[in-house]
């Protein structure tokens, strides 16, 4: 059976491939890109890769999520930039907790031009973690920021000076108690030396601790990554959270820190989110506090106009589209 759009148009299944495709630029922690698309005639399905959790890390798969809604999110915005609209099911199945999103029932509309800018800031964007330049964040692009982010029912709070302070202990004792425990160091030390396109290769570390106010991931051996002159003094960070604290909401702040980092990108503002303070329970539920109460921490995020003179780090490595995009459902040829 055949779900094409009108005969001057690409079949339906040519754009959720390409779309599942585009979405292997988005973000995971570690670069784990724990998903798994399925093309169907005319719907797309989003799983989890159970083999490329963060077991140790990640037992609950809080960064899962965050990370597979990202790739989501990406998939949204390739789909709205070729003209398709999709409705998105997010976690269909209670008895299959590893489909996380189905998106269905695509029908042609115009193309968004907007997402087609986002398309574009989907192939620049990228994580750099050398301290960040002197020069301020515009108060504007903050704004835009936040709105990119809340439009996908996340809540975002900018942290004043006092909260960047607890935020930078909090850090740092996280950074103590992973650095102390066996099993998190053994995790990261094989996620920073693979090939085959996951993990993190040492071009895209820092070669020694950047000076940043919140400490940053130490990952336990030195990248080749100059960190360059910026002092970080300007640097603005952010929290992510919202009401509850599930999978589907890990799943939404996945969307949202795609989106927000998307609009960051797209207004020259550089974006590293900083998960060690949420995966260790104890400083997770001292963020909760730095909040007030006002909810669940999801991801911490620092900002800033990196360093103009000097270049950044390379594109990380990705897995090849036939490793992460299965569409055997819908392969006419029998190659
Ligand atoms: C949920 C999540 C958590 C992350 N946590 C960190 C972190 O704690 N420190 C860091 O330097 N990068 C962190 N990253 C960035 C990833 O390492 C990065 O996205 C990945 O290596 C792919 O590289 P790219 O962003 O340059 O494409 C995180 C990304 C995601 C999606």
């Amino acid at each position: 059976m055949s779900h094409e759009s009108p005969a001057t148009d690409r079949p339906v299944t040519t754009a959720l491939a390409e779309a599942a495709a585009t979405a292997g630029h988005a973000p995971s922690v570690h670069n784990t890109q724990p998903w798994r698309w399925t093309v169907l005639p005319d719907a797309l399905e989003l799983r989890v890769v159970r083999e490329r959790q963060l077991a140790a890390t990640d037992p609950e798969g809080r960064l899962l999520a965050l990370s597979c809604g990202a790739a989501l999110h990406h998939a949204r915005v390739a789909l709205a930039a070729e003209g398709w609209r999709v409705a998105v099911e997010r976690m269909p199945d209670p008895a299959d907790t590893d489909l996380l999103a189905r998106l269905t029932g695509p029908r042609r509309i115009a193309a968004d031009p907007e997402a087609m800018r986002l398309v574009q800031c989907m192939q620049v964007r990228h994580t750099d973690r050398r301290p960040v330049s002197d020069e301020p964040v515009p108060t504007a692009a903050l704004g835009e920021i936040t709105s990119a982010v809340v439009a996908e029912g996340v809540q975002f709070q900018l942290l004043n000076r006092d909260q960047v302070m607890e935020l930078a202990a909090t850090a740092s004792h996280a950074a103590t108690v992973e650095s102390e425990d066996p099993q998190l160091r053994e995790e990261l030390a094989y996620w920073t030396s693979r090939s085959g396109g996951t993990g993190l290769p040492p071009e895209v570390l820092p070669e020694s601790a950047p000076q940043t106010t919140v400490p940053a991931r130490d990952f336990g051996r030195p990248g080749s990554l100059p960190v360059g002159p910026g002092h970080d003094q300007a640097a603005v960070y952010a929290m992510l959270y919202g009401d509850e604290d599930e999978p589907d909401n890990w799943l939404r702040a996945g969307e949202a820190l795609s989106a927000g980092w998307l609009a960051a990108t797209r207004l020259g503002v550089s974006l590293v989110p900083l998960s060690g303070v949420v995966e260790v329970p104890g400083t997770r539920q001292t963020l909760r506090g730095l909040l007030a109460g006002l909810g669940f921490p999801y991801l911490v995020l620092r900002l800033g106009i990196a360093d103009p003179a000097h270049a950044g780090p390379p594109h990380t490595p990705r897995l090849d589209v036939a490793q992460v995009v299965d569409t055997s459902a819908v392969r006419t040829d029998r190659g």
